[in-house]
């Protein structure tokens, strides 16, 4: 059987999973997603050109890899048919590739008002989600009031869920919120406008993987968000509302974990963070904005600042023990280059102890002072190296030091945001 490897976010997001996956891309038949939904944004550069996906899986600008979107995923169907519809613009075949599980809950607008709401009734305590709808959408399918995707072609079912469903949301954001009520019949109608469109996407995810597994060829999983947002182990309550570790690719996308053969962590050579929440390493200084700057670090679906800080060793070792990190790819090296000195985050000083693993929950993680260990930077320029013996001496060390302290080795190395600024150590395929 061919080996199928997870692409997971060790951090708190945006550590470059989408550049890595579609380097990946030549080797595979197929990539899927199996959780988050349009928070998601994965840059990917070409020969130079930017592509940011939210929904669509990042095989799409490979020709020939099929692209799928498991039932973990929540999916709204204005933004899908938005990415889709850039993607068609800019002379890429996405229908004919892309398959989406019957089984996905919708994203629609009664879920975007009602995060929106939340998050602006909070104030200052707000989590800074993405305002996509992604919280109340995994709600519903907790609570099995969920609109599957699969329920779009069943009109009277869809409008006597959409009722029951829309006249709790209406008391939530009339009641509470001081919100305008989301009506029954325009939510349908706009469901109705792309009932045909979807019609020919919705197929039996599960069973295509899984025969595309047998005929022996290899799948990428493709996760979204990070280790530390995730709903059961990130820093809680500032987290997303899916399970985004290693652990989900399966239930998400409908496939055994025996078929799961590499977990690759996509590890960004600092720390980043968007939204509210504690950063035990985060820099509120020249160093910080630097890193931002030189990293371009704005979020790729919402702009906002993204807050930078030191790589956090801490934090890297509950996450590569949750995922189980084969390999770890270390992105964004290039950021680092001409900084004097870098320092590691190797333990957290709490309640007068050290400690070695991130704790659970913001509470406590919000209580971690970090222990630091200093190295010497370096002055070369790594930008687009392509072979781990050109790396300048201490940027070698640097990464050396990296899998002593999470403990994971390092197989891949970014140096630049292009497909082809990749260092490859081993091949997470060989
Ligand atoms: P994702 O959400 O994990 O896919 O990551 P994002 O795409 O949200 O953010 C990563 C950003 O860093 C994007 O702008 C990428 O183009 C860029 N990027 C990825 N790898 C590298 C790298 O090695 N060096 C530099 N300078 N930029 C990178
Ligand atoms: P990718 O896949 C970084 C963050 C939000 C917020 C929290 C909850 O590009 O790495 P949500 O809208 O999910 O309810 O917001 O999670 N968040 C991300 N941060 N990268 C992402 O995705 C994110 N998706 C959600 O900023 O703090
Ligand atoms: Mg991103």
């Amino acid at each position: 059987m061919a080996k199928n490897i997870i692409i997971i976010g060790t951090q708190w997001g945006d550590e470059g999973k989408g550049k890595i996956v579609d380097w990946l891309t030549d080797k595979v038949a197929a990539v899927v997603r199996f959780q988050g939904g349009h928070n998601a944004g994965h840059t990917l550069v070409v020969g130079g050109k930017k592509t940011i996906l939210r929904l669509i899986p990042s095989g799409i600008l490979r020709d020939g890899v099929r692209c799928f979107i498991g039932s973990g995923v929540v999916v709204s169907p204005k933004a899908l048919f938005e990415e889709i519809g850039e993607l068609e613009n800019a002379g890429v075949d996405v229908v004919s590739r892309l398959m989406i599980a019957p089984t996905c809950p919708l994203i629609l607008p009664h879920h975007i008002a009602l995060d929106q709401a939340r998050e602006k009734a909070k104030g200052d305590k707000k989590i800074g989600t993405t305002g996509r709808g992604i919280g109340p959408a995994y709600e519903d399918k907790v609570a099995r009031r969920a609109i599957r995707m699969m329920d779009i072609f069943q009109p009277e079912l869809l409008k006597e869920k959409l009722k029951a469903v829309l006249d709790i949301y209406n008391v939530q954001l009339t009641g509470l919120y001081n919100c305008p009520a989301v009506d029954v019949d325009t939510v349908y109608q706009e469901i109705q406008t792309y009932a045909e469109r979807l019609r020919p996407l919705v197929g039996d995810v599960s069973r295509t993987i899984n025969d595309i597994h047998r005929s022996g060829k290899h799948i990428l999983f493709e996760g979204a968000q990070g280790t530390l947002l995730d709903i059961d182990y990130g820093t809680y309550p500032f987290v997303t509302s899916s399970n985004c570790v290693s652990g989900a690719a399966a239930a998400g996308s409908g496939i055994a974990p025996q078929a799961l053969d590499y977990v690759l962590g996509i590890v960004k050579a600092y720390t980043t963070r968007v939204g509210s929440g504690p950063f035990p390493t985060e820099l509120n200084d020249e160093t910080g904005a630097l890193l931002a700057e030189r990293g371009h670090e704005f979020g790729s679906v919402t702009g906002r600042a993204r807050r930078c800080g030191w790589f956090d060793a801490v934090a890297l070792k509950r996450s590569i023990q949750i995922n189980g990190v084969t390999g770890m790819c270390i992105t964004k090296l290039d950021v680092m280059d001409g900084l004097p000195e870098i320092k590691i985050c190797t333990g957290y000083r709490i309640n007068g102890e050290v400690v070695d693993m991130l704790p659970f929950g913001a509470h406590q993680v919000a209580q971690c002072e970090p222990v630091y260990e200093t190295m010497s930077g370096w002055t070369e320029s790594t930008v687009g190296v392509k072979r781990y013996e050109d790396l300048p001496e201490n940027a070698r060390r640097y990464l050396e030091r990296l899998a002593e302290v999470t403990g994971a080795p390092v197989t891949m190395v970014s140096t630049g945001p292009d497909r082809e600024e990749t260092i490859v150590l081993e091949h997470p395929f060989d």
